[in-house]
């Protein structure tokens, strides 16, 4: 796919070495016990299937939905449940697995709605980070990449629901500002 307003920020390969390396750690740090991978729905479902399959032990997974994001690029501030889990998360560890962490709103929320289940312990992986726009504190156990103030898209991160499947994550430049 060639569009002129992509920039490759992280190459596929850079991708594929950093969650092989996210899953020898993960998998180390949580050497028994139930885990629960929860994919935060749609942008996290690429990192986490390959995340599982990097992990060295057995995972549950499951998807929650949850929307704070219109159209546009920047937060609504409002955050809401759209698809509940499936699984009980009582007494299992659990490894929220988000492609982006940005204002730190939609986690924040989520570790609040999560706590309330009983899990025997909550922690985060976000595949990229953009600490300069945090609104609200979150502590990311892991974070594949830590990028600038820049919207990206790719492996899972879309604009209005377009450039997903791309197999880099890229830079959007100009387009419509949200
Ligand atoms: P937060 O609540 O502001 O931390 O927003 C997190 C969500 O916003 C992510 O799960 C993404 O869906 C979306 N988001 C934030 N930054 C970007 C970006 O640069 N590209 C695409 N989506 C983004
Ligand atoms: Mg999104």
């Amino acid at each position: 796919m060639t569009d002129p307003k992509l920039r490759v920020l992280i190459s596929a390969e850079k991708i594929r070495t950093r969650i092989r390396e996210l899953g020898e750690q993960i998998s180390q740090d949580y050497p028994q016990g139930n885990l629960h991978l929860i994919c935060i729905l749609k942008g996290a479902t690429f990192f986490m299937t390959d995340l599982a399959r990097a992990m060295k032990r057995d995972v549950f997974v499951d998807f929650m939905g949850i929307s704070t994001y219109g159209k546009g690029k920047t937060t609504s501030g409002e955050v809401k449940v759209t698809k509940d889990l499936d699984i009980s998360l009582e007494g299992a560890d659990v490894l929220i697995v988000e492609d982006i962490v940005d204002s730190g709103v939609t986690l924040n929320y989520l570790l609040h709605v999560l706590e309330q289940r009983k899990p025997r312990s909550i922690r985060i992986a976000a595949l990229l980070d953009k600490p300069e726009r945090r609104m609200r504190p979150v502590h990311v156990s892991y974070v594949g990449f830590r990028i600038p103030d820049e919207f990206v898209v790719g492996y899972g991160l879309d604009y209005a629901e377009k450039y997903r499947n791309l197999d880099d994550i890229c830079v959007l430049d100009g387009g419509a500002a949200g």
